[in-house]
């Protein structure tokens, strides 16, 4: 379609202000503005694909390139948080537009933000964060793009309260170490059940957030602790591992042993429904539509909140069947 003069003299004018307004609002806060443009080259630096969370996470990123029109340049770092660093440097040199970053640990990928930054690169953390201490949203990044992963593991530890009743003797397969839902996965939990003198945390070891390792983790302190009822994974897919090593050692999840975690995933909600698992709170993967809706307020000219929270649900055995369809 082609504009009259006067209505594209106000178009451009338009444009212009937005411009303008992007600018004065990113460099209020110090921060790279984000020009207003028909495509972007956008950085997405997944920091490994080794459980249906994350690739679910970069298949959301992927879907949504076609829709925001984006050019996606996408990594995998295997697992490697300096694999992640050089991913976001060789990013970086690449001239990406905009950063999209899942840390996967708190410290390390902080000089990758900075430079960033320095680099006149917007940044927004994605379902994982750094450390607030040395890098702050809206000073070092734009914004955090998450779920409240304290809040998750609060409401697993009530929920397990309210459904497991008499002593609880607690197992737990924590995250990632230094990664900030292993951190806050475990506040949430640990300090509820701290006011609680019938449950006692017998034993609290990182199984990486993987399903074979928490298998094995499970095996190794189930031989120690054989007087355990509950589980509580920070994932999923650890929770699932869990449940492999009980039913080895002859035990029965769901029965003898209630296990709890977090994510959603389609393996957790079929073990809810055949009734080894209790319970799973929430943590979405689905971040490319987000990314995209704020990514546009932003280059717009709009001031982003520093954490822009996710909202998630709880899955047990009153509603797990009506949402499998919809898992991953
Ligand atoms: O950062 C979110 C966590 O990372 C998910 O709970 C987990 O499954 C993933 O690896």
């Amino acid at each position: 379609m082609k504009l009259s003069g006067t209505f594209s003299a106000m178009a451009s004018i338009a444009a212009g202000l937005a411009l303008a307004g992007a600018a004065t609002v990113a460099s209020a806060q110090g921060l790279p503005p984000l020009e207003q443009k028909d495509r972007y080259k956008v950085g997405f630096p997944q920091m490994e694909s080794n459980n249906p969370w994350r690739i679910a996470e970069t298949k959301s990123f992927h879907d949504t390139a076609e829709s925001c029109n984006w050019d996606l340049v996408a990594t995998d770092a295997a697992g490697s948080a300096a694999k992640q660093v050089a991913d976001v440097d060789s990013m970086i040199a690449q001239g990406i537009d905009v950063l999209f970053l899942p840390p996967r640990e708190e410290k390390p990928l902080i000089p990758a933000v900075l430079r960033a930054k320095q680099a006149g690169i917007p940044t927004f953390l994605v379902d994982r964060s750094v450390d607030p201490n040395v890098a702050v949203a809206g000073r070092d990044y734009v914004s955090f793009l998450g779920s409240d992963f304290i809040d998750q593991g609060r409401r697993v530890a009530e929920w397990t309260l309210a459904n497991h009743e008499g002593e609880g003797r607690i197992i737990e397969l924590e995250g990632t170490t230094g990664s900030s839902p292993a951190n806050d996965r475990k506040k949430g939990f640990d300090d509820v059940m701290a006011e609680h003198d019938r449950m006692t945390i017998l034993a609290s070891q990182t199984g990486d957030f993987a399903r074979d390792l928490g298998r094995q983790v499970m095996e190794t302190l189930l031989q120690a602790h054989p007087d355990v009822n509950i589980v509580y994974a920070h994932n999923d897919e650890m929770a699932i591992g869990a449940i492999q090593a009980l039913e080895q050692a002859g035990r029965t999840p769901g029965e003898d042993v209630l296990i709890v975690s977090i994510d959603g995933t389609r393996d957790a909600l079929q073990a809810i429904i055949d009734g080894k698992m209790g319970v799973t709170v929430e943590s979405s993967p689905f971040f490319g539509p987000l990314a995209c809706e704020v990514m546009g307020r932003y280059a717009a000219g709009e001031e982003i909140e520093p954490w822009v929270k996710v909202e998630d649900r709880i899955f047990t055995l009153d509603n797990a069947a009506d949402h499998i369809d919809e898992a991953y």
